[in-house]
């Protein structure tokens, strides 16, 4: 399967940012564990802090032929309307994922605006949401 990761903002500090939030491994250390867990599937990866690069990002997979999306939007998960309407005009399952346990967290965490175009949400399980988010966009695809 032909899968992306999309990081947004301040997610490429991900092993120096908060590390008693966010653990001390950096994303790409991850993303080249996930790899060789998940060797059977082609996974991409872009990370941006903008807003708008994160929504073309999510045009792009689509033309790009890309299967299923695992996306961290960040704090933009709890701003943006625009990454909503993003999701919902594209045909391919997201599944939206956070490192941190949002629900456990400030309650401006709490609200996903993002959630409601979205397969499923993975949060609080460390950089293991990422891999979680994969085996159930596997499941959504049914592969
Ligand atoms: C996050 C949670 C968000 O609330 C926060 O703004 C982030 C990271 C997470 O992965 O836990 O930047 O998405």
């Amino acid at each position: 399967m032909l899968l992306q990761i999309v990081n947004g903002p301040n997610l490429a500090k991900i092993g120096r940012r908060e590390p008693e939030i966010y653990g001390n491994k950096s994303f790409d250390d991850y993303l080249l564990e996930l790899k060789s867990y998940m060797p059977g599937h082609d996974i991409r990866y872009y990370q941006s802090n903008h807003e708008g690069d994160l929504i073309d990002a999510l045009y792009n997979a689509q033309e790009d032929g890309v299967q299923g999306i695992v996306l961290n939007a960040g704090a933009y998960t709890h701003t943006s309307i625009a990454l909503l309407d993003a999701i919902k005009a594209i045909a391919i399952p997201v599944v939206e994922v956070h490192i941190s346990g949002v629900y456990g967290r400030e309650t401006f965490r709490h609200t996903s605006m993002i959630a409601p175009a979205c397969a499923g949400v993975i949060a609080g399980f460390g950089l293991d949401s990422y891999r979680l988010g994969i085996e159930a966009l596997l499941l959504k695809l049914s592969v």
